[in-house]
């Protein structure tokens, strides 16, 4: 694998192999990579001719100062785990490389902006556009594959490059989980043990969720991940929302025929998860 720092070196080496008529895939992370990254880079794989993945702790993203300072960094298990992947680049910018001046683009993500994670991280999913944009000219892919865990993201992202009209197609990557169903994230080395066991718990409780949502209704749903989540001890519910999830509407009925996906976020002890669940 390959390392660059800077993107003039990227771009030398990226442009010998365009030129070769070789598709890029690129995976584009904050790193403190697990399996679920990994996923990503392996989809990749199968899917382009050389694969790109950067590491980039965007601080534009974070509303919580606190959170980017905490923000795990494993540099040196990154790279074993991506080159043991097969991954063929890894770019991992400086802060100014990517923002060599401020940038104060203000993205428009209308409705998307309006709902979940947009309500209760303002500015993140404008931080989000920035980086991914940015990243995005600098390697040029031809697909980038995101994670289904932040649903939200993904459709932003989409939205992003519908909106620049970027010539990159996003593909989304289903959730990797642990072997107790937990979301695989970089967040989750963070939970001290008992927090680890008590994070088993959202899974089952979103599983718990969906099949309330259809054999009694959203509304029981709602009350039963409001209930049971008050009752555990160092859990603390963010949302739990039903919404469909072609457009991230929130939905008060329940219907076989309307797109679904139950989403939540919440607070182990200190640390915010969030996970979701497609109804099939
Ligand atoms: P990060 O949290 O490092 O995630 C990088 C990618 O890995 C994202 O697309 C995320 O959805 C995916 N991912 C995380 N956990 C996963 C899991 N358990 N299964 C499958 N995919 C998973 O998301 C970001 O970084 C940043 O916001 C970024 C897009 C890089 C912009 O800074």
């Amino acid at each position: 694998m390959q390392v660059f720092t800077t993107i003039k070196d990227l771009n030398s080496a990226l442009r010998v192999l365009i030129k070769m008529g070789k598709t890029i895939g690129f995976v584009p992370t904050m790193g403190a990579l697990h399996q679920g990254h990994i996923s990503l880079i392996n989809y990749s794989k199968e899917q382009c001719d050389v694969t790109v993945c950067s590491i980039f702790v965007n601080p534009t993203q974070f509303n919580n100062p606190e959170d980017l300072d905490k923000y795990p960094k494993t540099p040196e298990n990154d790279k074993l785990l991506l080159e043991k992947a097969g991954c063929d680049f890894l770019y991992t910018p400086s802060v100014e490389d990517i923002y060599p001046e401020k940038d104060n683009r203000k993205f428009d993500f209308g409705f998307l902006d309006t709902v979940l994670e947009g309500v209760l991280r303002p500015g993140h999913f404008n931080g989000v556009g920035q980086v991914v944009s940015i990243l995005l000219e600098h390697v040029a892919p031809n697909k980038a594959f995101f994670g289904s865990k932040d649903y939200q993201q993904v459709m932003v992202v989409k939205e992003l490059v519908k909106q620049l009209n970027l010539p990159v197609e996003i593909i989304s990557c289903p959730i990797l989980r642990e072997f107790d169903g937990l979301a695989m994230s970089s967040r989750n080395i963070r939970l001290n043990d008992q927090e680890r066991i008590i994070a088993s718990l959202i899974p089952k409780i979103m599983l718990k969720a969906s099949i309330i949502v259809k054999t009694q209704g959203i509304n029981e749903s709602k009350q039963f991940v409001e209930e049971i989540t008050s009752k555990i001890t160092d859990m603390k519910l963010d949302y739990f929302e039903v919404c469909d999830s072609s457009s991230l509407v929130i939905l008060d009925f329940y219907e076989k025929t309307t797109p679904t996906i139950l989403l939540i976020a919440l607070f182990v002890g200190k640390i915010r998860l969030i996970d979701n669940l497609v109804i099939e």
